[in-house]
């Protein structure tokens, strides 16, 4: 019988995520899907993949085609799933942007699209199984990051914002995607603790995971003038420099790779990383009764659309 395992990455014709997967695809009893919202790029880099990639078109600012996503995966005489890890991310600088579901597009689809996707593909998935929020640092207002701190009110407020924008659409851009990533270390924590049945190993292991700073990347393409400037040509050079929370994709996909495949992280869920090493996540992250709200509000709005 094959060992061949299945993961899931949201996001591959990206920097992080298709390294992820050329990472994860070194081990020849792995298959990997990519995702991405064009089909001719995402065919394009399953191709580069090599033969155990398949690439499929996902638009993950629309709720229900990210259920029809998971509802057909099954279908698809893949190897079972072993893994997903949920890498795909955007954060919008210009202006507030609403999904066709009419929800705010940086938390439709950093949180709420990755939140619905887990809980079609769970019941499919094989046991031991694995699941990755792809985070960041940037949740944490304790870490030098430069970005503004998240604001978390309620998971409501967040999909269905007032749209006044009294900062800026720079700042309330990136004050989004900083919650957004709130959100995942949110999510993560409660999915831990939904999927705790007492056994040992657990069934399923749910991590966060911090890639570091990684400039150059796509996440910065909406930024325009000296800042995008900065992101694309000044900023990568960082990366040679050792003991900072800066890298190239490939060297943070390799530490994403590890949460996937790593024989002594089979029992470890409900952690949060930062690249290889396993760290405290903001304080606020570990708030339950925001993690309850998040959950809760997630399943009311999934179960509309
Ligand atoms: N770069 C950094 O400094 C940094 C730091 C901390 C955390 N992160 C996190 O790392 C992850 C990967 O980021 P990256 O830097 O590799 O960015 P990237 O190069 O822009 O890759 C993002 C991926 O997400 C996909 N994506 C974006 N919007 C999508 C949508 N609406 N539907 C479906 N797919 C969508 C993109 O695919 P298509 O465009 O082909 O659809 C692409 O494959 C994100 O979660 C990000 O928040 C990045």
């Amino acid at each position: 019988m094959s060992d061949q395992r299945t993961v899931l990455i949201t996001g591959g014709t990206g920097s992080l995520g298709f390294r992820t997967a050329e990472a994860i695809l070194r081990d020849p009893d792995r298959v990997v899907v990519i995702t991405g919202r064009g089909a001719d790029a995402v065919n394009a880099a399953a191709a580069r993949l090599g033969d155990r990639a398949v690439g499929m078109s996902l638009d993950l600012a629309s709720l229900p085609a990210v259920r029809r996503f998971a509802r057909g995966f099954g279908e698809l005489g893949l190897p079972p799933l072993h893994a997903i890890v949920c890498n795909a991310g955007t954060q919008i600088v210009s202006g507030a942007v609403r999904t066709v579901d009419g929800i705010e597009q940086t938390f439709a689809v950093n949180h709420l699209a990755h939140f619905l996707l887990v809980r079609e593909l769970l019941p499919t998935m094989a046991t031991p199984g694995r699941i990755v929020f792809v985070a960041s640092d940037t949740h944490d207002p304790a870490k030098p990051t430069g970005m503004p701190r998240p604001v978390y009110t309620t998971a409501w407020d967040l999909a269905h914002p007032d749209d006044s924008d009294t900062v800026g659409p720079g700042l309330a851009g990136r004050r989004r995607y900083t919650t957004s990533k709130l959100c995942n270390v949110l999510a993560t924590y409660e999915f831990a603790r939904y999927l705790d049945t007492g056994t040992v190993p657990p069934a399923v292991t749910v991590n966060a995971f911090d890639p570091g700073l990684m400039p150059g990347t796509g996440l910065g393409r909406d930024y325009r003038g000296i800042q995008g400037w900065a992101w694309r040509y000044l900023l990568p050079a960082l990366t040679i420099i050792p003991g900072i929370n800066v890298h190239t994709p490939r060297r943070s996909a390799a530490a994403l790779a590890r949460l996937v495949l790593a024989p002594e992280l089979a029992g470890t869920t409900g952690r949060y990383f930062s690249g290889r090493r396993e760290i405290e996540s903001s304080a606020e992250s570990y708030d339950i009764a925001k993690g309850e709200d998040l959950w809760k509000t997630s399943v009311e709005i999934i179960e509309k659309l």
